[in-house]
């Protein structure tokens, strides 16, 4: 009886069974459909990377929700396998090729975002930035120098810090000698001085090239003295010099007159007088008629309506002799300009000390 009441079991054994499966197939077709909609709907609606990425990760990672069910597949009659495993890639790729658009449409977002902040117009112009220009004293050595150049002088450059020789000795005036106390040297450490003048580029000069030469040497040079309206502690000169055969002092007019008329664009008041520097003999001071006042008396020119521009003179053949110039067959001429007392004259400034300010309300006027 058993046996057969077994037997007679079997079809409805075979039913439950086939009932649970069937129920197991709707419930994993129900899984991965529910799974899909609501990976899409948090991808479409999340708004950050991460999130969209832990969506990802939660849905399709090996540990996720997909996973879990591909598990599920070894339960599946095999007949029905392939129908499920159908279902649960096209699903997969569904929300894979959702979630990479959703998420290069989130980085093209982002991008904009970022380029949005960062953007900046550089064609709109630019206000209160104001291109700078050369310095009224720099404007006067241009042109100088463009001017000897055409006369055939080069331009030559020298150190700003110099051997007391080249300072002093070279150019006639040995130690002790009371022409030092004309010039209040800044003395370096180890003996080296700041230039107190550019005449020791003369030397340097005459020792490289040889005469003849014709030169020019505009530059920075500084004294230990007190600062006033006139006086600075640093400012600029530009040497000149010429060593040829038979230069008189008629050579030296003339192209002191050709600088003078070259940088006021007319013809100045001139006074030549005798003045005394080692380096030249016989030698002079050329004053020019004081261009602030007109000749009436201001601070410049010490209310004597004179201002001493060029001082000059013929080479002193000690000098020539220093840099190995015979003074029997060469002689020549030298002059020293004060570029920055120039600068004054020419644009009238009444106070040597704001050439080097820095400040922009002055430089500004150039
Ligand atoms: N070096 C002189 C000074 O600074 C200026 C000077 C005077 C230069 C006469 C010269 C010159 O070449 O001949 O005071």
């Amino acid at each position: 009886m058993t046996p057969r009441a077994n037997v007679d079991c079997v079809p409805c054994l075979l039913y439950c069974l086939s009932f649970a499966i069937l129920i197991n197939m709707e419930d994993l077709k129900k899984r991965i459909s529910e799974t899909m909609s609501f990976a899409i709907t948090q991808i479409a609606e999340l708004c950050s990377l991460e999130q969209l990425e832990g969506v990802r990760v939660a849905v399709l990672g090996r540990k996720g929700d997909f996973a879990q069910i591909a598990k599920m597949l070894g339960t599946v009659p095999p007949g029905d396998r392939a129908e499920i495993g159908q279902l649960l890639n096209d699903a997969k790729r569904q929300i894979e090729s959702q979630f990479q658009s959703r998420k290069q449409s989130l980085e093209r977002l982002q991008l904009q975002e970022r380029l949005a902040q960062e953007w900046v117009d550089l064609t709109i112009p630019v206000s209160g930035v104001q291109a700078g220009h050369r310095h009224p004293v720099t404007i006067i050595q241009d042109e100088l120098e463009e001017l000897f150049m055409s006369m055939g002088f080069r331009v030559v450059d020298g150190p700003e810090i110099e051997s007391e020789y080249n300072n002093f000795d070279a150019l006639n005036i040995p130690a002790e000698h009371p022409a030092r106390d004309m010039q209040d040297t800044f003395w370096l450490a180890d003996g080296h001085l700041l230039r107190t003048h550019t005449s020791p580029v003369q030397v340097r000069a005459l020792k490289k090239f040889g005469p003849p030469i014709r030169m020019v040497a505009p530059g920075r040079v500084f004294r230990n003295e007190e600062v006033d309206a006139s006086h600075e502690h640093t400012f600029y000169q530009l040497e000149g010099m010429m060593v040829d055969r038979d230069i008189s002092v008629a050579h030296l007019l003339h192209f002191m007159k050709a600088l003078l008329s070259s940088v006021f664009g007319r013809d100045v008041e001139v006074r030549l007088r005798p003045g005394y520097f080692p380096f030249v003999e016989p030698g002079f001071e050329l004053d020019i008629r004081c261009l602030v006042c007109s000749g009436v008396g201001c601070p410049v020119c010490k209310q004597s309506g004179w201002v001493e521009l060029l001082p000059c003179g013929l080479v002193h053949p000690h000098v020539l002799q220093n840099c190995g110039v015979d003074p029997k067959e060469w002689n020549g001429f030298a002059f020293g300009l004060g570029l920055t007392r120039l600068a004054m004259m020419r644009y009238r400034i009444d106070d040597i000390r704001l050439l080097q300010s820095g400040d922009l309300r002055f430089l500004n006027q150039f």
